[in-house]
């Protein structure tokens, strides 16, 4: 059987995690999808630095091009972050007809559009479940699990270094700045943590949730955005002794035609559900017309419950490859709909 070919743009936190999987599962992958899946070329910033895997050093290279013009490789997995020159060799491996499977929500929020309509030109896929709590498959349910209903609701926590971080201040009493550090060790944090604290990386994550789940037009500037680094010790503490835990809540609603989407820092009353999801995990609250309340929990962040995600992605490129059927994903992109921004 031949092997499917699969070059990896990074070798960080996630990037380690899809190499342990993709060996240390290897023989129940290639049962699944009738082929070997084979890492044969790694993107990295430098090669001479010290790895948590063994890795063969010919696999490592430092040239983005030597891996997404490699016409031996079939797919993409991109886990190195980043915007402007990702999208670049994105765009690049989707031109020379290779499927895509990222893990960047700051991508896929900002230029996903544009992403899959080109993948769709090209009959690729472009997966991106990890984008979004780390290990919860929350974009394929979206997609394809309430495809039947007409979602109203969608609100969590979809930030796992924030979550980790006003866990830790209220549980221990710890102060902000040891438990991010402590988050950023864990390899929970995005490369710059500004973007987990002010609320950014979780804004992005709503805007593609509520994108997909509402089908329709959300674009980041629509979404109210307030992060945790002014929330104190006390703030917390005088929650807690009213019977509130706070967390960093994504909320977004539809009501009739209009849609809104925040993210911000939240008093929720203790009893709930959310309020007990703690530390670096995540939990989606979906509710649907139909289908009334669900709710998803599961690791946010980290090495392997985000590699779970990429890999599971893999797989599904290499079955639409088997069965051709590539190039079908769902858009990020749906007709405008009137958006209840601040000023309404
Ligand atoms: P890391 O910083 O741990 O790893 C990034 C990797 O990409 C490193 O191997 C680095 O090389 C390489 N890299 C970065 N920039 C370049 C560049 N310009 N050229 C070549 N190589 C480059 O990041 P993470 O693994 O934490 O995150 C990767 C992506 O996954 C991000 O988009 C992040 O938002 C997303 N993500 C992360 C999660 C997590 O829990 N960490 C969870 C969900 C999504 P080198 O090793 O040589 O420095
Ligand atoms: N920095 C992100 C978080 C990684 O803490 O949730 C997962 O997307």
């Amino acid at each position: 059987m031949k092997p499917i070919k699969v070059g990896l743009l990074g070798l960080g936190t996630v990037g380690t995690g899809v190499v342990r999987i993709v060996e240390g599962h290897q023989e129940d992958l290639s049962n699944q999808v009738g082929s070997p899946i084979m890492i044969s070329q790694i993107l990295v910033k430098d090669r001479a630095k010290g790895r948590n895997i063994p890795v063969e050093g010919s696999k490592l290279t430092e040239d983005p091009w030597e891996v997404v013009r490699n016409p031996d490789i079939d797919v993409i997995v991109e886990v190195m972050g980043g915007i402007a020159q990702t999208k670049e060799y994105i765009l690049e491996a989707l031109e020379r007809g290779k499927h895509v499977v990222t893990a960047n929500k700051d991508l896929m929020a900002l230029h996903g559009p544009e992403i899959l309509e080109k993948a769709r030109a090209k009959g690729c896929d472009v997966l991106y479940e990890a984008s979004v709590a780390g290990g919860i498959p929350i974009i394929r349910t979206l997609i394809e699990g309430f495809s039947s209903d007409r979602i109203t609701k969608i609100m969590g926590i979809v930030n796992g270094t924030t979550n980790y971080i006003l866990t830790k201040m209220s549980q221990e009493g710890a102060a902000y700045s040891d438990v991010l550090k402590e988050a950023q060790e864990l390899g929970y944090a995005e490369a710059d943590p500004t973007s987990d604290v002010e609320g950014l990386d979780a804004a992005r994550k709503m805007t593609i949730l509520s994108t997909l789940g509402f089908r329709s037009n959300v674009s980041l500037d629509n979404v109210s955005t307030k992060g945790i680094s002014s929330v104190t010790q006390e703030d917390i503490q005088y929650a807690k002794h009213l019977g509130y835990a706070v967390k960093l809540l994504g909320i977004a609603e539809r009501q009739d035609d209009y849609i809104s989407v925040s993210v911000q820092p939240t008093m929720i009353k203790q009893s709930h559900p959310i309020a007990s999801v703690n530390g670096v995990f995540n939990a989606v609250y979906v509710h649907g017309e139909a289908v009334g309340e669900t709710m998803f929990y599961g690791a946010g962040a980290g090495e392997m419950p985000t590699a779970t995600s990429v890999v599971a992605d893999l797989v599904a490129v290499v079955k639409n490859m088997k069965l051709g059927v590539n190039g079908r994903q769902a858009q990020l992109s749906y007709n405008v709909v009137k958006l209840k921004t601040d000023e309404q």
